[in-house]
């Protein structure tokens, strides 16, 4: 796979990206606190820049989407928003949307005050679930995709 791989979008479009989602979401938070919800592991990069791009009061968590496989009552998703907090789930990629659709439902019903999605990529040709997201770094080709956190068989995220 090694081989095969090639620049997609440059780091410095990568960095001005979130700079800009960062100057967009503190316009549009202002005045709040807005808790970021991480989707590990791929969205760990992304998120972290994020944050240190946003200027309004930021607080944080991580959940993994592999943790509700058994069943929709993980400890995590309660914790995470039984506060009725502003959530921004951030995620790596949007593909078919089904893992978003099925986060986002899930945690609607426990009553945020709010809940958006942000995420660093977006391939729209590929959805089958309608998710709607409210931040995109980057609209791409139906083309694999690996680093910025992304990963082939849990390698290349570092790229
Ligand atoms: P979805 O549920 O089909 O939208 O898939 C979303 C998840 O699939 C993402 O969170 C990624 O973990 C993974 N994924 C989708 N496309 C890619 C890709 O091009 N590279 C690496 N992971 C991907
Ligand atoms: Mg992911």
């Amino acid at each position: 796979m090694e081989d095969k791989i090639r620049v997609l979008v440059p780091e410095k479009d990568v960095d001005a990206k979130i700079a800009e989602l960062g100057k967009k979401i503190s316009e549009d938070y202002a005045g709040r606190q807005v808790h970021l919800v991480c989707v590990l592991k791929g969205g760990v990069f992304f998120m972290c820049e994020l944050a240190k791009r946003i200027t309004v009061p930021v607080t944080m968590d991580f959940m993994s989407v592999s943790s509700y496989g058994a069943g929709t009552e993980s400890s995590g998703v309660v914790k995470i928003v039984k506060d009725g907090k502003d959530v921004l789930i951030v995620e790596d990629i949007v593909d078919s949307g089904r893992t978003l659709g099925y986060l986002m439902e899930i945690l609607r019903k426990r009553n945020p005050k709010s809940l958006h999605l942000c995420t660093l990529l977006d391939k729209p040709e590929r959805r089958v679930t309608d998710v709607k997201v409210d931040y995109t770094g980057f609209n791409i080709p139906d083309e694999f995709v690996v680093g910025y956190g992304l990963d082939y068989d849990q390698k290349y995220r570092n790229l």
